[in-house]
């Protein structure tokens, strides 16, 4: 308690101290700013209404719930069953409209991209990486170099039955282990090997007709005459640097002694057909895709799509 008698005026200040004195340190009894004080007031008021309003004060079952009755819970529930709602009419939409219309619609281009972007990292991202950058055996998806094809179509139906999968329309071809099957001698290789890296434009160890007859004979039927690959075999472009095993000359050899056979799973029914449409269009933007039409060998009933009459050539 501060002793009345013992308050006293400060002489500099001429302000009355409160009577507390600390090693001879008189406190001055300065009053707190209004401003200051009316704020404090204006909390402790808002605090209350606030209390009145919303949830705050925990009971033994639960907490006051406030007069607005809000929780968060209750938004997110109601937030969340709006965006169902939303999603509903897209899928709906999304549904019946074929791959060239989600190409064109914006907010169904959108929808698409956004669904396969998450579908992609949940289901392709371990073999394809989470970029799509692929590795050695898995293809690079963000480019314009394509084993089966780079129309949308094409992927579509790359993802719907997989590549040397387990069901009868999956796409299949092989490339032949033409040491391992004695179709090629250990020589015949390696000369076909040096003209392979000839044609793929890197430094090579002197290619020579022998290796080019040799390709002509055994390798022009699936990776086309000028070695630019062929997608109805799911052939690489052999004259680009882009490996899928790689183009160094152990691999090349590897490649062609042992074959290669690559194995990628049908998306048909482990998938539902929204969700390979979305993947289709999420791929086709990546990077690479192509225009649809491009491609002839398109099999547009194996999607089950109306195809429009300029595709159906
Ligand atoms: C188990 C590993 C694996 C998974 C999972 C996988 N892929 Fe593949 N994918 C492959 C392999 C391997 C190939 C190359 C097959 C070949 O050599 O022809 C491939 C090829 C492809 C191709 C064809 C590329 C081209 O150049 O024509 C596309 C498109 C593709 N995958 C997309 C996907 C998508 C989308 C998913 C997810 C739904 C997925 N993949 C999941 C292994 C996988
Ligand atoms: C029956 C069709 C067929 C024939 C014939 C064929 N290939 Fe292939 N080749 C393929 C297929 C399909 C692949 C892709 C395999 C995969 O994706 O797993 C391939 C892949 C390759 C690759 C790997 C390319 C890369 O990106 O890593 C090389 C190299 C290759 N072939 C060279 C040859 C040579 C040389 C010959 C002739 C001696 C030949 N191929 C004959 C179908 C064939």
């Amino acid at each position: 308690m501060v002793d009345e008698n013992k308050k006293e005026i400060d002489q500099v200040t001429g302000v009355e101290t409160t009577g507390h004195s600390w090693d001879g340190l008189k406190e001055l009894n300065n009053p707190l700013p209004r401003w200051w004080l009316w704020i404090f007031y204006i909390t402790i008021i808002w605090s209350i209404g606030y209390w009145v309003v919303y949830p705050a004060w925990p009971t033994l079952s639960g907490n006051t719930e406030g007069k607005l009755k809000y929780s968060q819970y209750e938004a997110l529930k109601t937030s969340q069953a709006e965006m169902v709602q939303r999603q509903a009419a897209y899928i709906d939409q999304f549904e019946r409209a074929t791959l060239d219309e989600i190409l064109d619609d914006e907010e169904l281009y959108a929808f698409a991209n956004a669904g396969g972007r998450a579908a992609f990292k949940d289901n392709c991202a371990t073999c394809h990486g989470t970029g799509a950058a692929g590795s050695k055996g898995y293809p690079n998806l963000n480019d314009d170099d394509w084993l089966w094809g780079g129309t949308v179509y094409d992927i579509h139906q790359t993802l719907q039955y997989g590549i040397r999968a387990n069901n009868d329309d999956t796409r299949v071809s092989i490339m032949l282990g033409f040491g391992e099957d004695g179709l090629l001698t250990k020589e015949e290789i390696q000369e076909v090997v040096k003209y392979v890296r000839d044609i793929s434009g890197q430094e090579f160890e002197g290619s020579t007709e022998k290796g080019s007859v040799i390709f002509k004979q055994n390798c022009t039927a699936c990776h086309g005459d000028n070695g630019k690959g062929k997608h109805e075999f799911g052939a690489p472009n052999l004259t680009d640097a882009i490996w899928l095993y790689g183009g160094d000359v152990e691999s090349l050899y590897e490649t062609i002694y042992y074959g290669r056979a690559g194995m990628m799973p049908a998306w048909d029914g482990r998938l539902d057909d929204n969700m390979i449409k979305q993947l289709a269009i999420y791929v086709h933007q990546l990077g690479g895709g192509e225009e649809s039409g491009e491609n002839e060998e398109t099999d547009f009933d194996a999607l089950g799509e109306k195809a429009s009459g300029q595709q159906a050539e």
